[in-house]
């Protein structure tokens, strides 16, 4: 056993004497130095809950307007705007909730406002109304026309673009540029008031492209290709996306 000792190396035994000593210092510390709320998971939980709660509240949350005001939340329930909270428009509103008449809460007039969710943007989900500020009705705020509370258009939008910006725009450099969305798309009138519930159809086969595109087809100039041997395992805009030709 002895020699078995004397057989480690001394710098070996420089690095277990160390170990041991940190080892030693670190039980020290966590035993007797550092505080009780670093060690016991229970009392972070408790300390954290106080400093939360200590915290002033700001929102009232979307349920305390309807308590006091009825016309708005009944108007809004069943609009386009259902899904926003009386507070991102109208600001953090605990204070006018625990003293309506001495604090009021502002109220967005101006057309920026609506801009911020309603500009065209690019990145925004298919079918989300979207407007251009500097076209859309310029000069007058935009609650002289939309009531903030149930948006709903004066009359029904013409274009495909008032709620497809972005396909339109894309759309206009292309190849089909000057192809009516319809011409692809049979809209139903109700698409245009109730877009989530009643579709327009899109194409299904590659026949359908097949009509201005089958050789033979299609006038004078018209691109044409061999259908029977031309990408032929699948359906067209697998390759092409029809609202923006161009690259392939
Ligand atoms: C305890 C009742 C009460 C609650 C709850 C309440 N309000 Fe009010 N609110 C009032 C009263 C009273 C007025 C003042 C009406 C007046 O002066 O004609 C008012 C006025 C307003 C106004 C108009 C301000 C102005 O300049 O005329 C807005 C906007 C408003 N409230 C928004 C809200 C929102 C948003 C909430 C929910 C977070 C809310 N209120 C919750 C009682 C309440
Ligand atoms: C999309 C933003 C938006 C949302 C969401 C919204 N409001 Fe408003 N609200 C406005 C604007 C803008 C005005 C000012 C309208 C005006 O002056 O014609 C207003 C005005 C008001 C007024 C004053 C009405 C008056 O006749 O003077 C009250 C009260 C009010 N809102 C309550 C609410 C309540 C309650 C909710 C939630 C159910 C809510 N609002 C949701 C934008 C909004
Ligand atoms: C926080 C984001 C947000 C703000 C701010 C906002 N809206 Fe909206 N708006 C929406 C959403 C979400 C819809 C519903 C979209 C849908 O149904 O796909 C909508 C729908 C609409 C529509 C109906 C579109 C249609 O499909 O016919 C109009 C018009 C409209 N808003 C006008 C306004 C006006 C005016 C304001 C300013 C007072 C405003 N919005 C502020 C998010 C917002
Ligand atoms: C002079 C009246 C008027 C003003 C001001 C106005 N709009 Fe409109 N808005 C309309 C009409 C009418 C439509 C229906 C489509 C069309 O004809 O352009 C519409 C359509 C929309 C749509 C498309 C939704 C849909 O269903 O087509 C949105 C979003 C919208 N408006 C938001 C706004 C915003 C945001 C502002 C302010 C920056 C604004 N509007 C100012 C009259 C107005
Ligand atoms: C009032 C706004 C609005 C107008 C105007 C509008 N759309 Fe839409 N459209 C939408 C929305 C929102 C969706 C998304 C529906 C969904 O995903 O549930 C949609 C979806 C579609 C789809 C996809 C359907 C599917 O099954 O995936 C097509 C195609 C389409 N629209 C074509 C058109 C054409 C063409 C026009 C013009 C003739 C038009 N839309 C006008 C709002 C509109
Ligand atoms: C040459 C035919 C053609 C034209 C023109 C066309 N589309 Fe499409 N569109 C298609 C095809 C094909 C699809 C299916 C793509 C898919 O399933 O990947 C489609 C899909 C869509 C969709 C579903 C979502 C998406 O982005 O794929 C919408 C919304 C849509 N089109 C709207 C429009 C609107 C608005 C216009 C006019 C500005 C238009 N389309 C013009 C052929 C066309
Ligand atoms: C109503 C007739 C029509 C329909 C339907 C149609 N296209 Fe086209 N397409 C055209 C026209 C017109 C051009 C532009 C020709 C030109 O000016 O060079 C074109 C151009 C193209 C080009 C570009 C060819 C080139 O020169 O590089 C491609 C790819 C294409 N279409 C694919 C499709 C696909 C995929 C579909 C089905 C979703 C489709 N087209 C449906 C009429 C049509
Ligand atoms: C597997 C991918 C793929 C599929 C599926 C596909 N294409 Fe193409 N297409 C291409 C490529 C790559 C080119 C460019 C090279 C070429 O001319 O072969 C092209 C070129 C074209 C051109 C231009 C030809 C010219 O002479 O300028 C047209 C028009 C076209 N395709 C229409 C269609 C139609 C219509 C369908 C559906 C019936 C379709 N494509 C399916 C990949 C595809």
């Amino acid at each position: 056993m002895k020699d078995f000792f004397k057989k480690i190396p001394e710098q070996a035994v420089r690095i277990i004497v160390l170990f041991a000593v940190l080892a030693l210092v670190l039980l020290v510390v966590r035993q007797f130095i550092l505080p009780l709320e670093l060690k016991d998971p229970a009392l972070q939980k408790n300390s954290a809950m106080e400093r939360e709660a200590a915290k002033e509240v700001k929102y009232a949350g979307a349920q305390s307007c309807g308590q006091c005001h009825e016309k708005e939340p009944e108007m809004k329930k069943s609009g386009y705007h259902r899904d926003l909270s009386c507070e991102s428009c109208h600001g953090a509103a605990q204070k006018h909730v625990d003293n309506p008449t001495d604090v009021k809460p502002t109220s967005p007039k101006k057309r920026d406002y609506c801009s911020y969710c309603h500009n065209y943007n690019s990145s925004r989900p298919t079918g989300f109304p979207q407007i251009n500020p500097d076209t859309h009705n310029p000069r007058k705020p935009c609650i002289t026309c939309h009531n903030p509370h149930n948006p709903k258009p004066p009359k029904t939008p013409r274009s495909c673009a008032a709620c497809h910006a972005e396909i339109e725009r894309t759309k206009a450099t292309s190849y089909h540029a000057l192809i009516e969305c319809t011409v692809c798309h049979s809209t139903p009138e109700k698409h245009k008031t109730s877009p989530r519930t009643v579709t327009p159809t899109k194409p299904d086969k590659r026949e359908f492209c097949g009509k201005c595109h089958a050789k033979g087809s299609g006038g004078k100039g018209m691109p044409t290709v061999d259908m029977a041997t031309h990408g032929e395992k699948y359906v067209c805009w697998q390759c092409h996306y029809p609202h923006m030709l161009g690259g392939i």
